[in-house]
This record gives structure tokens, sequence and C-alpha cells, in this order.
């Protein structure tokens, strides 16, 4: 039997087009066992991450606590909260690339795009993102844009090593 999720209300705004994907995934999912870990994983799926006004309406349709569904989300990386940009920058943390200079990379990347890791940019460019050896060490330190891997990248090349990806 269908529910009428259109019926619960939400703080945050949550997009038309989202709400239906939404209602359709938990009109369908509701009432199985471990309801919560299977909608979150169908949502990213579909919608390719799951942002707070979602995380408030799965939270009040399945009648969980809202810190029930961001603990789930935050404590498995397969996971978003938002949107994942067009061109999505990996800076390595591996061992290498580490001793190499990725945390300083990783604060020069921050401060040419103004986000945090994990966030895309308010253009929906780039997403920031910390990724583990991608197996070209002895170009350290790494960063890969999309399948592109760029090596011995330097803090005051990084604006530069952006402007392909306009
Ligand atoms: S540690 Fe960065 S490529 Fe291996």
């Amino acid at each position: 039997m269908s529910v009428a999720i259109n019926e619960v209300s939400t703080e945050v705004a949550l997009a038309p087009e989202h709400q239906v994907v939404l209602d359709e995934i938990l009109n369908a999912n509701k009432d199985r066992p471990g309801a919560t870990m299977l909608v979150l994983t169908l949502v990213q799926e579909r919608l390719g991450f799951v942002s707070p006004a979602m995380q408030t309406y799965i939270a009040k349709t399945l009648n969980v606590p809202l810190s029930h569904i961001y603990g789930v989300l935050t404590f498995y990386s397969s996971f978003r909260m938002s949107p994942i940009g067009r061109h999505k920058i990996s800076i390595c943390l591996g061992t290498a690339c580490y001793v190499r200079g990725g945390p300083t990379l990783i604060d020069k990347f921050q401060q040419v795009l103004n986000v945090k890791m994990g966030e895309t940019t308010p253009d929906n460019r780039f997403t920031l993102e910390i990724c583990r050896c991608v197996g070209a060490c002895s170009q350290a330190p790494v960063v890969m844009v999309d399948d592109d891997i760029i090596g011995q990248v330097k803090p005051q090349d990084v604006a530069k090593s952006l402007r392909k990806y306009e």
C-alpha cells in the first residue's frame, strides 16, 4: 500500500524532482527490514548524493532520528551529501605523496577553488577529494583530475593545471 509521503513536511526545501525519486524509493522500501541503509543506497545510486534536505525527508518518512541517517552517511565513504562536479580532483595522500607535499597541495587547492575537501565549487565545475596511492609514486606528489594523472605538482602550478578543465 502506498503512503502519502508528500504530506511529510521538511524544514529545508526539497527539489521537486528529487522528491519524486525519494517518494518512489520510500514507498517501495519503507517497510522492509533495514530500510534506512537500503533507501540511502538507492537514493545515492539514483541521484548521486543525499543532501541535508533529503536526509530530513527520509528521517521523517522512516520515523528514524536524523542523527541515525547522518551517522550512516558519514560512516560509509561511498555516500555523498552534495552533488559531484563536472571534474573530480583527487589529491593523493599515499605515503610517497604525503611526504613530498600532498598536504600542502590540499591547502593550495582549497584556497584556489575556495572549497573544502569533499565539497563542490558553486559553479559545479570541480569536486575536491583525497585519494590513496594511484600507483604513480615516482611522480609524487600526484593529483588526478578525472582520469588524468598529473605528477610532480607544485603549489604554484595548481591554478594553471586547472585551466584546461574550464
Ligand atoms: S603515494 Fe601517491 S601515487 Fe603512490
